[in-house]
């Protein structure tokens, strides 16, 4: 397989890593060709030549690869072994469980601080499938990546541990603990309390700073590739920061429009260019940030099948109420209770409109998308909280025609919502494995 082949070729190449039990450590080395692809996974931004570039020739106007960066800057990352974080799991207890994505579970621990003096520490262990090749190149590209952005909308890495054993292969990831868990769970889970219109758009605009962050701040552009609300983690005052950097990848360099690469991301918030084309660009990021956007506007996920199905995709839902019209307000979150600025709510929408360009070119920059977004919060802020009541229920009443039109009674309806109750939780688990995975052509 040419994904594999390619990994031993890098292995070759001196990047590698040592997988002595309790004394792994990641190891790149700093020569790299154009396409750098420091996760193992084939892609190709397009050109055929290999410049080699060394640490001694860096300038600012060849930009460094992340390898590169990883071996300037990743050195407080720590080296757990893995007696270490068994012990710190109480080895790997399901009452210490935390959550369970595609890739992995996730554990919460307590480490000891560096010196190994004062107080444990709480932390979030991801412990990854061990599923060999696949699981490894997620493994290393969140060490690598983590290891070398900084950012306060981006959850820290606080060490990795990598054990090669007769057992089979360990990869285990350690990053600081967010009390809060996910954007996931408070917009989707009705058991946890409504989330406030104000901490919406706050949430929002974070992680649009951290986006902004990836794809304009750093010496090369960072793809993050799987924006959704379940990797968006909010720390104890709710602040949003991106997790999950599996599927990361550089930018195209030399002027290239688009590295190509294997299609993986999300069921529901890939870009449809990236789907078929294998194109990835940070439009592609921008796209997903647009499906998100409409998540936090109505509550509702990308997609749900247990909906009628004129509701099933979000995106296809919303276009029936124009922003403009008096029925916008009915996809707003019937949760918040009105308790909401509709104009804000309005330039939100037509936010998320556009990072929704079917044209990638037609989407705005994350700088454009902060901007967009300051001026929302400024407009919320202004109005204070509205009541749209007048139409809030002339628009509920013309969906409730439409919705009758579709051939879906109240009565239906409601069996539907106690029915979505019931399978929420199944959902979840069955999207997650709905994880995208087709070879892209290479050019
Ligand atoms: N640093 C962390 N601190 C606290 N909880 C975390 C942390 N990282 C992950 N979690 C918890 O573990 C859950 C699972 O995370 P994980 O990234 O493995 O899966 P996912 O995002 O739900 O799905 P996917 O595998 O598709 O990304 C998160 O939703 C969150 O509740
Ligand atoms: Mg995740």
């Amino acid at each position: 397989m040419k994904c594999f082949s390619f990994f031993k070729e890098m292995k070759k190449k001196k990047k590698s890593l040592a997988t002595e039990p309790g004394s792994a450590h990641v190891s790149m080395s700093t020569t790299r060709p154009t396409s750098t692809n420091v996760t193992g996974i084939s892609e190709s931004s397009g050109s055929s030549s290999t410049k080699q570039m060394s640490k001694s020739s860096v300038s600012v106007s060849s930009p460094r690869s992340i390898p590169a960066m990883y071996e300037e800057r990743a050195q407080n990352l720590r080296v757990f072994g893995i007696r270490e974080l068994r012990n710190a799991t109480n080895d790997f207890s399901g009452l210490l469980k935390i959550g369970e994505g595609g890739f992995g579970s996730v554990y919460k621990g307590y480490i000891k601080p560096p010196g190994g003096e004062g107080d444990r520490i709480e932390v979030a262990i991801k412990k990854l499938n061990q599923n060999g090749l696949q699981g490894h190149k997620q493994w290393l590209a969140e060490v690598l990546f983590l290891g070398v952005v900084e950012h306060p909308n981006l959850v820290k890495l606080i060490g990795y541990c990598a054990v090669d054993g007769q057992r089979g292969n360990q990869r285990l990831l350690v990053y600081e603990f967010m009390r809060n868990k996910s954007l996931e769970d408070h917009l989707f889970n009705k058991s946890y309390p409504v989330l406030p219109w104000n901490s919406r758009l706050q949430i929002i605009m974070g992680v649009a700073e951290g986006l902004r962050y990836l794809h304009e701040g750093l010496e090369v552009q960072v793809i993050y590739r799987d924006f959704k609300a379940s990797n968006i983690l909010l720390d104890e005052d709710f602040k949003p920061k991106l997790s999950d950097f599996g599927l990361a990848r550089e930018g195209p360099s030399d002027g290239r429009t688009h590295v190509t690469t294997a299609i993986v991301g999300t069921y529901g918030y890939a870009a449809p260019d990236y789907v078929q084309t294998g194109h990835l660009t940070i439009k592609s990021d921008v796209w997903s940030f647009g499906v998100v956007l409409f998540e936090v506007l109505t509550g509702r996920r990308s997609t749900e099948r247990n909906r009628p199905r004129p509701e099933q995709r979000l995106l296809d839902w919303v276009k029936r109420f124009p922003i403009e019209s008096r029925k916008f307000s009915t996809i707003i979150d019937p949760r918040l209770e009105n308790q909401y600025s509709l104009s804000a709510a309005r330039l939100v929408a037509k936010l998320a409109t556009t990072c929704l360009s079917k044209s990638a070119k037609d989407r705005p920059s994350m700088s454009d998308v902060v901007e967009s977004l300051k001026h929302a919060i400024q407009v919320s802020e202004a109005a204070g909280p509205t009541e749209p009541s007048e139409e809030q229920s002339a628009s509920n009443s013309d969906d409730e025609e439409k919705a009758e039109q579709d051939g879906v009674s109240e009565s239906a309806k409601r069996r539907m919502l106690h029915l979505a109750k019931l399978e929420a939780s199944a959902n979840a688990e069955s999207r997650r494995k709905f994880t995208v995975m087709r070879k892209a052509r290479q050019t």
